[in-house]
């Protein structure tokens, strides 16, 4: 049986790590790193799991126990250790039919769902997801990583074959003694920690959506309703609690190992397994949004209305919008989405949305937060193919047009496609948001006040037929393309893509520019050198290049034709 040490030598590791992480030593890992000392650290001795016995002695790894060099027989291993450890309430494997198959179907989307791991760990504590990552390194079983499964493509946070780890157990929500801080666990969705702090009229910076997880959002960045007041999510972060390769746990703020902070504001999951969001809280209230439906012959006005706001967003910063280009059953409209931190209805800086006439649908109202992300959860259900698509550009009113046309054109190609709803998300990284992005010691996402406002458009799309997969991912693919080679000859291209709307086969840290890329990657070669969060947990965006290579082709011609001629 495996033995529970007292654990009194994580403080002595803690405190090399720091020697390290000043400079001292060339990492954050010692080279002579021993897995079975670090299981020990965590109160697992690994001589007492049976099933780790199976593996070959390798004197070099510690001299106790190495690698299988087979994933599958490594997983079985990685999985029946785990199970022996934490029960099979913890650990699900696929012969608990119904648990295992009711996990999958949780995802968002159906590519995630389809994925099929060795089995599901659900941890309860920062040191249960440590000797996760540690049988991971030991078996080399790969792992994902996930928290609300928000993330569209296959892999993203699960793994076929391998260990997914589900965060959801880390749920606390709890806020600091002067309530200048909560301290959320990546086990949460953004509704419950917003019903969690609206009793005492206070909020954080997350997503708009009620069933999207803290952990992914956060670590891509975070978009929120009052992001023109306090910057995104990742900008507001106080501290990061993170499981580091070597299975130390670290708090990674502006004063404690800065540079993984840093990195954290933005990098996605490349550093560890954050296991706590201490995050700055904000007064809020009730507020007033909702989303405003107009037809085709509306779209300049629309427009105009978004340009105008995109560029004035400094005016009141209590002030947000969404605008999606949509089609549903062929007709093709514009979904306004506004929204205002104070409870006034109508205010002035939404004048000029608000005057658009010929409005076929209009939800807008005083309500809470929570209330309204739960009607954003509405018109995005689960259960369906989905892909998303990001890139930016300069703001202009001229490019919001063609952006507009040319989605439409390519989407015309693909309409037969069953159950296709296809959207084309339009939001400006506005002047206030960009300059939250120095607080606190600055993000590595490459937006700097020279470069905006901009255009970030998300290209968001559900379908159901597994059959329209290639047709449907060609054609993003070539709204992406057309819509960067107009930015260039019009002086709109910007690098930034991001990681939260980007898909498979876009580059996403690459785009956040060479120096931000190299120092990441400096970053991660100290706190992880043998490159544990880039080989052992190998979905989503890694610090080089697209997680697919293969990007969609358009074979149909439409490659070579203008907008005008496609919808011919
Ligand atoms: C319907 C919908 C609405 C959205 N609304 C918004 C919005 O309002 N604002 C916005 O900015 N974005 C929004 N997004 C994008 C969203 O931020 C991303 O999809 C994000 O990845 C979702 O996070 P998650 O935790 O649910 O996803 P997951 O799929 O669980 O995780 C995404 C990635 O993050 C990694 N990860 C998650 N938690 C951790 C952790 N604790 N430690 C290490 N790695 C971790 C996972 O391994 C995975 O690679 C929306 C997406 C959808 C589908
Ligand atoms: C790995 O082991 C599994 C069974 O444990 C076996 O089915 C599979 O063929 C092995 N793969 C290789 C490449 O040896
Ligand atoms: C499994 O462990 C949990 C604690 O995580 C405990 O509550 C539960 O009773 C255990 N279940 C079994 C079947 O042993
Ligand atoms: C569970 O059983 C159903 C019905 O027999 C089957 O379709 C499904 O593939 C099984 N799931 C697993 C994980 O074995
Ligand atoms: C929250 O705000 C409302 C309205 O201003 C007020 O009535 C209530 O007392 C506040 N609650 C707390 C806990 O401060
Ligand atoms: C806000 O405007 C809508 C029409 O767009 C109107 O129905 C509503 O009464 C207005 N509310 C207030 C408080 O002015
Ligand atoms: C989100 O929508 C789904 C499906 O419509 C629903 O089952 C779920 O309860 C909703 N969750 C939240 C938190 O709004
Ligand atoms: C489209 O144009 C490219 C060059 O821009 C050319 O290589 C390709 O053959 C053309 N394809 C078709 C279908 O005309």
């Amino acid at each position: 049986m495996w033995i529970f040490s007292s654990a009194v030598t994580c403080s002595i590791l803690v405190t090399s790590a720091l020697t390290s992480a000043l400079g001292q030593t060339a990492s954050f890992e010692p080279t002579d790193f021993d897995l079975a000392r670090a299981f020990l650290d965590n109160g697992v001795d690994i001589t007492t799991i049976p099933a780790l016995q199976g593996l070959a002695t390798v004197p070099a790894l510690g001299g106790l126990v190495g690698r299988s060099t087979n994933t599958s027989t490594g997983c079985s291993i990685a999985c029946s250790s785990l199970q022996l450890l934490f029960n099979s309430t913890n650990v699900i494997n696929q012969q608990s039919n119904a648990t295992y198959d009711g996990y999958t179907k949780s995802y968002w989307s159906v590519q995630q769902s389809s994925v099929a791991p060795y089995c599901i760990f659900k941890p309860s504590k920062a040191t249960e997801v440590s000797i996760a990552v540690l049988i991971s390194r030991l078996t080399q079983c790969p792992f994902a990583v996930r928290s609300g499964g928000h993330a569209a493509f296959g892999g993203a946070s699960n793994i076929q074959g391998g260990i997914t780890i589900a965060l959801e157990k880390l749920n606390q929500v709890t806020l600091s003694a002067d309530k200048k801080t909560a301290a959320v666990g990546p086990g949460n969705i953004w509704y419950d920690v917003y019903t969690r702090l609206e009793s005492q009229n206070l909020t954080v910076i997350g997503g708009r959506v009620s069933t999207i997880g803290v952990g992914g959002l956060t670590l891509g960045g975070g978009i929120s309703f009052f992001s023109n007041q306090y910057g995104w999510a990742c900008d507001n972060v106080i501290s990061y609690e993170v499981v580091t390769a070597s299975g130390v746990i670290v708090t990674a703020s502006q004063t404690s190992f800065p540079d993984l902070y840093w990195a954290l504001r933005g990098g996605g999951n490349n550093f560890g397994v954050v296991t706590k969001f201490t995050l700055s809280t904000i007064p809020q209230g009730l507020m007033w949004g909702g989303g405003r439906l107009h037809v085709e012959t509306e779209f300049p006005a629309v427009i105009q209305a978004f340009y105008n706001l995109g560029l004035d967003s400094g005016r009141d910063t209590a002030a947000a919008q969404i605008l999606s280009f949509a089609y549903a059953k062929g007709t093709r409209f514009a979904s306004c989405d506004l929204q205002y931190a104070e409870p006034v209805a109508n205010a002035s800086i939404f004048a000029e949305y608000l005057a658009i006439p010929n409005t076929i649908m209009d939800t807008t109202k005083v309500r809470s937060q929570a209330d309204l992300t739960a009607q954003f959860n509405a018109s995005n259900p689960s259960g369906l193919r989905e892909t998303y698509w990001a890139v930016s550009f300069k703001l202009d009113k001229d490019f919001t047009d063609f952006i507009q046309t040319t989605f439409f054109a390519e989407i015309a190609a693909i309409a037969d496609a069953a159950d296709l709803v296809p959207a084309a998300t339009l939001q400006v990284i506005t002047e206030p948001q960009i300059a939250h992005m120095s607080q606190r010691g600055g993000n590595p996402l490459g937006i700097t006040p020279a470069s905006g406002p901009l255009i970030l458009l998300n290209l968001n799309t559900m379908w159901s037929d597994i059959a329209d997969d290639a047709r449907i991912q060609a054609a993003n693919s070539e709204i992406i393309k057309k819509t960067v080679a107009e930015a260039g000859k019009r002086g709109l291209t910007n690098d930034y893509i991001y990681m939260n709307y980007a898909s498979q086969f876009q580059a996403v840290i690459p785009g956040y520019g060479a120096a931000n890329q190299a120092k990441l990657k400096e970053i991660a070669s100290f706190y992880d050198p043998t490159a544990v969060f880039q080989t052992l947990q190998p979905g989503y965006f890694k610090l080089d290049g697209a997680p697919d290579s293969n990007t969609p082709q358009d074979t149909s011609g439409r490659s070579n034709m203008t907008n005008e001629e496609i919808q011919k």
